[in-house]
């Protein structure tokens, strides 16, 4: 996966992806992520790169010419290049979307806006793709931009070294993750549940499937309906059902009917 980055805070972008597993995917040469500092695409010789709205109103838009610049700098065709600008008004980003990106053969370039915006030829022109990261305004495009890159760059092979981690992470499989637990076991009196401790994997297997149906059906009983489960899955989800219901917690979960679902 190969990202370029255009910015006007290149610090801020370089530091955030030298930490943990995108730091390390770069190591081994899996990931390559080049920033660009924006100014130094510049016309002018203060490197401004931020000029005041036509028609008025409070807060600066970035230049076109220097984004100009910085992707012809790129030395790429534009068929070459896939081209995002974060913006809270793209497309919602999904784990589908980062599944795409991490597959992607162009180089992956983030345009990152910041203030009113950019300068809207810039769209005219390069026809980006809009990808937003939730309903929300934030003040610039660069978190949006390594949430997207930190997403996408987890899925490229050899990246996580566990696949099946990978595989079975929440939204890869449309059901939210199961608990997890470490040493030691027993934390201020809270223990850590006793199959997990019993090396019975076929049960560990079965808890860790219900317990991940149960956070489903407590926190994101939609993705119950896109889910494809099994007659053991329809099984468990009746047994929570009557647990939940008996708890009297997890009042959310009822928006799913696990009676008229269908197996796989
Ligand atoms: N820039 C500002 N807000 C944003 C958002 N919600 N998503 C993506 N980019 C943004």
């Amino acid at each position: 996966m190969q990202c370029d980055l255009l910015t006007l805070f290149p610090d801020m972008v370089k530091s955030a992806v030298s930490y943990s597993i995108v730091g390390r995917a770069q190591a081994k040469g899996l990931v390559t992520i080049r920033v660009h500092n924006i100014r130094e695409f510049s016309e002018d010789r203060h490197r401004v790169a931020d000029d005041t709205s036509y028609g008025g109103g409070a807060g600066m838009v970035l230049k076109a010419e220097p984004i100009f610049r910085a992707i012809d700098a790129l030395g790429q065709e534009r068929s070459c290049l896939r081209i995002i600008v974060p913006s809270p008004q793209g497309v919602t980003f999904t784990q589908r979307l980062a599944r795409d990106l991490s597959h992607e053969s162009r180089r992956l370039v983030w345009i990152c806006g910041h203030y009113e915006g950019i300068d809207e030829r810039v769209k005219s022109r390069l026809e980006p793709e809009e990808v937003s990261i939730g309903d929300y305004v934030l003040t610039g495009g660069e978190l949006s931009a390594l949430v997207m890159i930190d997403a996408a760059a987890r899925l490229v092979a050899g990246v996580v070294g566990d696949p099946a981690s990978v595989e079975q992470d929440s939204f890869s499989v449309p059901l939210l993750d199961f608990p997890h637990y470490t040493k030691p076991h027993t934390v201020r009196g809270y223990p850590v549940p006793a199959v997990l401790l019993s090396g019975n994997h076929a049960a560990v297997r079965r808890w860790r499937r219900k317990e991940a149906l149960r956070n489903t059906y407590c926190k994101r009983p939609d993705l119950l309906r896109e889910a494809s489960l099994t007659r053991e899955d329809l099984e468990l989800l009746s047994d929570i059902s009557q647990e939940v219901n008996k708890e009297h917690r997890c009042v959310r979960g009822e928006d799913f009917n696990h009676e008229s679902a269908s197996t796989a």
